[in-house]
């Protein structure tokens, strides 16, 4: 006998909750699973996220301050640290060619002349947007000796694609022999 009237409705009532409760438990788990990617990939893949803002004014790069290009590449400071300075144009990165250490910090400063670039190492955890204005500044480890490419990540004109450099990472031992306080360095030809 099929239920009528008000049995009828309390059985539908009955299967709308049922399935109410299901959805509210499948979004729950949904929510839960991406909060545990975040935190998986922030600590896990070491995620850094921005932390400072500091700014720079993109027409002035090449005349002067820190981004000039005789200043652009690798220096050993004399306090032992290592600093990349590189800019990103349509379409390359100036210098093309880094050269940093394996296994010591490296402090990146960059910026960018004209789009949004993106800067990132590939196997490494250093990636960063590159914006016109903006000061992108971030420290990281290179694990292994190798070279290492570095793609324009963001989409940024017609020349994207064509847009990369390499990282050649040496031995600590080696850069440091090559490397004299204060000296600037790129493994592009001069
Ligand atoms: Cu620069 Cu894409």
């Amino acid at each position: 006998m099929t239920p009528t009237g008000a049995d009828a409705a309390h059985a539908s009532m009955a299967v709308a909750d049922a399935a109410e409760r299901r959805w509210a438990i499948i979004v729950m788990l949904i929510v839960v699973m991406l909060l545990a990617m975040m935190v998986f990939t922030g600590l896990h893949w070491t995620s850094m996220p921005p932390s400072r803002v500091e700014t720079i004014d993109p027409r002035k790069l090449h005349i002067s301050g820190e981004f000039v290009e005789d200043n652009l590449g690798t220096t050993l400071g004399a306090d032992g640290k290592v600093m990349v300075r590189l800019i990103a144009q349509q379409y390359s990165f100036e210098p093309q060619c880094l050269v940093v250490p394996a296994g010591m910090p490296v402090t990146f400063r960059a910026t960018s002349t004209d789009a949004i670039h993106g800067f990132v190492v590939d196997k490494t955890n250093a990636n960063v947007m590159l914006i016109p204005g903006f000061i992108a500044t971030f420290t990281t480890r290179f694990d292994k000796a190798g070279e290492r490419l570095m793609p324009c990540h963001e989409y940024c004109g017609t020349g994207h694609e064509a847009m990369w450099g390499r990282v050649q990472v040496l031995p600590a031992e080696e850069f440091l022999a090559k490397a004299r306080s204060g000296e600037r360095m790129s493994c592009v030809p001069r």
